[in-house]
């Protein structure tokens, strides 16, 4: 079902943050905006600002921001639908959903019954007192009871080739959509189709609203290789924006205020078993922002607990940075040495468990661990080093992420300005049209600034600001989110799509930026004439940027051999940006 775009909008524009805003928070005038507590991090100063005119929100302190849809959704915990229908009943906006184009619905339609026949199958097998026999005894003898069984729809793919082609076969089920699911595959040799999964314990993966939309299958073997295998990607599962157990989660991690996070399917559902039913786990892949995204509308605080030897560390050091980046409270916790989740719950049982939990280190103290443990090679401490900042690539908010890098530099003993560094994995990587690296300047922070500023102009529709359009392109900006955001800007002035729009906000919000929008629309236009400002922050951009190449170009001139080739024509270049610096 789809909410019509009109129909987003009117109550959108009916609709008054500020209002919405202090049914949760005291809210306070503060010139043009008003100012509050943060409902989203502890805090005891307000750092929270919600701006009428813009009807948007944004907190400084923790870097969250968006409309009054972002902000219903956060702080309810529910969905972009649920958000639209009650402010649609509050404000007296009747909601009437439309369907997904037809297509598009009946093809996903089909893959999720193919999923459900399959799950049914393989939950029949299981119980099947022949088939199931042995794939019992081994989930038995690994302590997950029958309960267990039923809630996670445990079941078992039997030992034969077709079981389930021919079943589904049998009840007129599209070989296409089987293969889609990568449930059957084709034999090399004949023309026919076989089960991909056999003789394996299958875990289904469940969507929020409970479809199947993708399986783990567990050999019983010991020494099996692949131990696990998974459904292929599809129009229904993207892997990077999943987590197992989060369905059944969801109300658990809303009580307790936070989520626990493990690394595999066996180690969730122990964890359930015992008691920790807030517990998530990744689908065998790394943690990305858009996991993050998941668990923040839940809670505000994760709890990882990695498998106690040097891959789950390393992960742990991973996917901790890319939560911390999108603002989430992050702890990890240690077990002992060779151990995992599932392990330590069933020798150690709940209470001893809870205790474990209750120590659970926060990153930084976590990091600090890992450093000292034991003596690291350059080799070791690069590859940490590495692992923490390509996290921390997406940090969305500029002030919290200088606290945290000063306090991880600390740790890591490097300089800030090296992590700084790294964390333009794309700026170093970009070259300019003659093949340079372009590199994070001096004057860094204040490029940034000018260019947040310059993006706030642009978001007023002056004619001075659709002339500062055709000069700039995204190379102008140093910063990846500025860079990013711009090229969003710059897309939609060429589909004609208002950046007030919903459709906008969406957009900002699919490619993570709804924190950084916030932020910059809420950057205050000093008085004076808009005109003349805007183009002096044009220029001073450009000039920045062209003074950051020189840099470079001069650095790599002194390493060359005057009269070689590269020499002349990076002299070239220098020259020519020289003539562009001065003509601004
Ligand atoms: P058990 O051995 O049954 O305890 O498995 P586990 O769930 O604890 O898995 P483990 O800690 O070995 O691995 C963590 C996660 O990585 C698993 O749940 C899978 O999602 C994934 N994984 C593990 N082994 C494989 C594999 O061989 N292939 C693939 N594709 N994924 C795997
Ligand atoms: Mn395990």
């Amino acid at each position: 079902m789809q909410i019509p775009e009109e129909t987003i909008n009117e109550i959108r524009e009916r609709a008054d943050i500020v209002e919405v805003v202090s049914q949760f928070v005291e809210l306070r005038r503060s010139g043009s905006n008003f100012k509050g507590l943060c409902p989203f991090h502890e805090e005891k100063t307000p750092s929270f600002n919600v701006n009428p005119d813009r009807q948007i929100f944004h907190c400084f302190g923790c870097g969250r921001g968006g409309n009054v849809y972002t902000f219903l959704m956060e702080i309810e915990g529910i969905s972009f639908p649920e958000a639209v229908r009650a402010l649609g009943r509050q404000y007296g906006v009747e909601v009437v959903t439309r369907e997904v184009p037809e297509e598009v619905r009946s093809r996903n339609e089909a893959l999720y019954r193919a999923n459900e026949f399959a799950c049914q199958l393989y939950q029949r097998n299981l119980v099947d007192k022949r088939k199931g026999e042995r794939a019992r005894q081994y989930l038995l003898s690994r302590g997950i009871p029958k309960e267990a069984w039923t809630g996670f729809r445990i079941g078992y793919a039997s030992d034969t080739w077709d079981q389930l082609v021919a079943a589904a076969r049998k009840k007129k089920y599209s070989i296409d959509v089987l293969r889609t699911l990568k449930l059957v595959v084709s034999s090399d040799n004949s023309v026919g189709y076989y089960d991909y999964f056999r003789n394996r314990l299958m875990f289904p993966i469940l969507s929020l609203s409970r479809r199947v939309v993708a399986f783990g299958a567990r050999t019983l073997e010991t020494d099996a290789e692949p131990k696990y295998l998974n459904s292929a990607e599809s129009p229904i599962y993207a892997k990077r924006k999943t987590l197992f157990g989060l369905d059944r989660a969801r109300d658990s991690i809303r009580e307790r205020r936070s989520v626990i996070m493990v690394e595999g399917y066996t180690d969730c559902i122990a964890m359930h078993v015992k008691g920790f039913g807030n517990t998530v786990a990744s689908c065998g892949t790394a943690i990305t922002p858009d996991h993050a995204a998941l668990l923040r509308r839940v809670s505000q605080r994760v709890v990882l607990i990695p498998d106690a030897d040097p891959a789950g560390f390393d992960s742990a050091l991973s996917s901790g940075a890319v939560f911390l980046a999108a603002g989430l409270d992050v702890q990890v916790v240690r077990l002992e040495t060779g151990t995992d989740p599932d392990t330590a719950v069933n020798a150690l049982g709940a209470e001893k468990f809870g205790k474990i939990l209750g120590g659970a280190l926060d990153y930084l103290q976590f990091l600090d661990y890992i450093m000292k443990d034991r003596p690291m090679s350059p080799r070791e401490k690069e590859s940490v080093i590495h692992r923490v900042t390509a996290g921390l690539a997406d940090f969305g908010d500029r002030l919290r992420y200088e606290v945290v890098v000063q306090d991880i530099a600390g740790i890591l003993g490097v300089d800030p300005e090296t992590l700084r560094e790294r964390r333009k994995p794309r700026a170093t990587r970009d070259t300019t049209s003659d093949g340079l690296e372009t590199r994070p300047s001096r004057d860094a922070a204040r490029r940034v600034d000018l260019e947040k500023t310059l993006l706030r102009l642009l978001l007023e529709d002056t004619p001075e600001a659709v002339e500062a359009r055709e000069k700039l392109d995204s190379d102008d900006f140093s910063h990846d989110r500025s860079r990013e955001f711009y090229k969003l800007l710059d897309s939609t002035w060429g589909n004609h799509i208002d950046i007030e729009s919903h459709a906008f906000h969406k957009r900002a919000e699919g490619a993570g930026l709804e924190g950084f929008a916030a932020e910059v629309a809420l950057i205050p236009i000093p008085p004076g004439n808009l005109g003349r400002l805007l183009n002096d922050t044009l220029r001073r951009v450009k000039e920045l940027r062209i003074r950051d190449e020189l840099d470079v170009l001069r650095e790599k001139l002194q390493e060359l051999p005057e009269d070689s080739d590269e020499a002349v024509a990076l002299a070239g270049h220098y020259a020519r940006l020289k003539r562009a610096l001065s003509e601004l």
